[in-house]
């Protein structure tokens, strides 16, 4: 394999869209820093206008905002959540904190998200919500989900950290549960370092999730005007993020249009150039979903084996671009092994976890720069001997997730 001097290529870099140094300096005069302030209002009208949420919360990450949620369902000790195993550990940690029991189901070969067949056969007598994990901007079958949770009388969270403005049958991610939560983080598609949302879908938690957010008081309701002191009324935390990161996502809001469409670009040349080696059975691709609408947040490749994708890696590092594989399931994981690990198999989380490796996928990332990553991934299977691609063909016809198609 050949060395290059060429400029290395990150999986992820930060994508300015140029009004952030304005408001930032806006914020910084006015000092007005912490939070609730003119900012924050401004980035929750825009939520709300523009998924159609009746009551959007700025929070500090999405991790602060799954635990709101696991407040605001007043989960209790012995509780079971069912959530996906492929997913980051906020998912989990958010309940665990309350003393609730993790339960992870499988995920579907093709969106690699929650398989509603695999949530039904989960749900026990002490089950309290359901956590659909939106992977890499697919959605979850949110339909499925909620009848299963309407059935069993059970609340659902959607974890849509890399769902943000993405869509399932018309409706944004994060606004069919009863609650939804984003992530801001620099990772994602819009951030500000770091941040994330609530969105309150059922308007019986708006009042609690106020108080939960403001340390356990009604201080919202205060500065509202609506009560003429402030006291303590509930469990709380801090969960307000402060007007700097509010101006710097403000201002990725204004630039979305932009983000969008350049994230389009970058999976839209993936698609053209990798679609290809899938069609000859040497890898899989993110699916196209006919009834969701993706924001493109990733895109990854899932290979032969483990082993493959380690080379692949190997490879790709040579030619300096960075690659990188994705979540270590959590039932597997040492804490998910103390928990008691899965109570169910969960092969499609085994099969790709070892297998999924992720392609560097930004706004910014320039045509010459996705040029040099599919030429890489070209070169290393044009690299291999044909008793590899007949063993890769063969897997293709045969496992569960190369045959999904
Ligand atoms: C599925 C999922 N949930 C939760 C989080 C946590 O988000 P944050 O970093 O904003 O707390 C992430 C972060 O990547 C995530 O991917």
């Amino acid at each position: 394999m050949r060395e290059t001097t060429a400029k290395p290529i990150p999986l992820h870099r930060v994508f300015t869209v140029g009004g952030e140094g304005e408001y930032l300096t806006t914020a910084l005069r006015s000092l007005r820093l912490s939070g609730d302030g003119p900012f924050t209002k401004r980035c929750h009208t825009f939520l709300e206008n523009r998924f159609g949420c009746a009551k959007v919360l700025l929070t500090p990450s999405c991790t602060a905002a799954l635990e709101m949620a696991a407040l605001l369902f007043d989960i209790q000790p012995g509780d079971e959540v069912i959530m996906p195993s492929y997913t980051f550990v906020s998912t989990a940690n958010a309940f665990l904190l309350r003393g609730a029991k993790p339960v992870f189901a499988d995920i579907l070969p093709d969106t690699l998200c929650l398989d509603p067949q695999s949530v039904a056969r989960a749900v026990t007598p002490r089950t309290k919500a359901i956590v659909p994990v939106h992977y890499a901007g697919n959605a979850c079958d949110m339909d499925a989900i909620m009848a299963i949770a309407g059935e069993h009388g059970l609340l659902v969270v959607e974890d849509a950290a890399q769902g943000f403005d993405a869509k399932f049958r018309g409706r944004a991610l994060g606004t069919i549960g009863h609650l939804g939560t984003f992530s801001f983080h620099e990772t994602k598609n819009v951030t500000c370092g770091e941040g994330g949302a609530l969105l309150i879908n059922d308007s019986r938690f708006t009042a609690r999730a106020e108080i939960i957010r403001e340390k356990g008081t009604d201080r919202s309701q205060f500065l509202r005007g609506e009560t003429a002191k402030y006291t303590w009324q509930d469990a709380g935390s801090s969960f307000l993020p402060s007007e700097l990161q509010a101006a710097f996502l403000l201002a990725q809001f204004d630039g979305l249009e932009t983000i969008r469409t350049r994230r389009r670009r970058v999976y839209d040349f993936y698609e053209s150039r990798l679609r290809p080696l899938e069609r000859a059975g040497l890898l899989r691709l993110p699916c196209r979903q006919s009834d969701a609408e993706s924001n493109h947040h990733l895109y990854f490749m899932i290979l032969g084996s483990e082993r493959e994708r380690s080379e692949m890696m190997a490879h790709l590092e040579t030619r300096r671009i960075q690659s990188s594989f994705h979540f270590v399931p959590l039932h597997g994981s040492p804490l998910g092994r103390r928990l008691g690990g899965a109570a169910y198999t969960l092969p499609v989380t085994d099969s790709v976890a070892s297998r999924l490796l992720r392609l560097p996928a930004f706004a910014g990332l320039e045509p010459e720069e996705l040029d040099r990553v599919c030429e890489g991934v070209e070169e290393f299977f044009a690299g291999k001997n044909s008793h590899v691609l007949k063993s890769n063909k063969a897997m293709a016809d045969h496992h569960p997730v190369y045959g999904a198609e």
